[in-house]
């Protein structure tokens, strides 16, 4: 996707992580106010040094239902990205049928094993330490409103996406979308996502899918690949597919991106840096 002020947003969002811990000094010009005068003295200001410009072409591309939501409570959605400003980039990269996790191959670096959580999982299986933690919370929680949830796949290695995709590579849903992402392309790849309980389409309609609907925000869970935006996404819906987000990023996903996913880790993924470096850093 085309930037339109590559100038001074960051590339990537590992870069903008490289630089979290510096300050960055912020030219003011009389024509151009900073952010914080021009809203005249509104609390989200105080720690971004960017023009309302250079923050508005960060929203061009987004829809206008999403601008316009952004648009009618500035003052929430600069609170919430303080809160995401505070969690590693690495939990908010966007992957898509397009758009490969760098390096391909990669792998994270805090994998746990689920043995040694509170969770029922149906084969050994790895995550990311915070998922692992937050599936733990995720699964109690459920437990007590008397739900079952179990999870069926997390951590996928490249190799390991690799034989799935040559395996089902020519399968496709109910939409006529895949129902494989290719190797470099799977969520399962960053070892914050997770299948639950039943891969079957119907399973939004069971006690546990509407409970997971209802609650997983909560534990900081995001449905990736929801019915109805299958275009979008470019996969089947997949009602038992949740990655872990953060509760912070769950907030802003819902208030902000109609609570789509994608919305939210496309924006986050190519702005992030502009955020992170523009921050004013105490
Ligand atoms: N089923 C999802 C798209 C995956 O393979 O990651
Ligand atoms: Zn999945």
């Amino acid at each position: 996707m085309k930037r339109k002020l590559t100038a001074f947003a960051a590339a990537s969002i590992f870069l903008a992580a490289a630089s979290a811990s510096t300050a960055f000094a912020i030219q003011k010009t009389k024509s151009e106010p900073l952010f914080a005068e021009k809203i005249a003295g509104e609390k989200p200001s105080e720690r971004f040094g960017f023009t309302r410009a250079q923050w508005e072409s960060t929203l061009v591309e987004l829809p206008a239902f999403i601008r316009n939501a952004i648009h009618a409570d500035e003052e929430l959605f600069f609170k919430e990205m303080e809160e995401i400003l505070d969690t590693h980039p690495s939990f908010f990269v966007h992957i898509d049928a397009q758009t490969p996790v760098e390096p391909i191959d990669c792998r994270p670096a805090d994998l746990v094993d689920l043995s040694s959580y509170s969770v029922e999982i149906n084969k050994p299986m790895r995550l990311r330490k915070a998922a692992a933690e937050a599936f733990a919370a995720l699964s109690q929680a459920a437990a007590d409103d008397g739900i079952r949830i179990f999870a069926v796949s997390g951590y996928r290695t490249y190799d390991y996406q690799k034989r799935l995709y040559d395996r089902l590579k020519t399968d496709v849903g109910k939409a006529g979308l895949p129902v494989s992402a290719a190797p470099g392309h799977s969520q399962h790849q960053t070892g914050l996502a997770v299948d639950f309980n039943s891969l079957r389409q119907n399973f939004g309609e069971t006690k546990e899918g509407r409970w997971l609907q209802n609650h997983a925000a909560d534990f900081g869970w995001s449905l990736s690949y929801p019915e109805e935006f299958e275009t979008l996404t470019g996969y089947d819906y997949e009602p038992w597919h949740f990655r872990y987000l953060t509760a912070a990023a769950c907030r802003l996903q819902k208030r902000f991106f109609a609570d789509i996913q994608f919305y939210l880790t496309r924006y986050l993924h190519d702005w992030y840096g502009f955020y992170k470096e523009f921050r004013i850093n105490e």
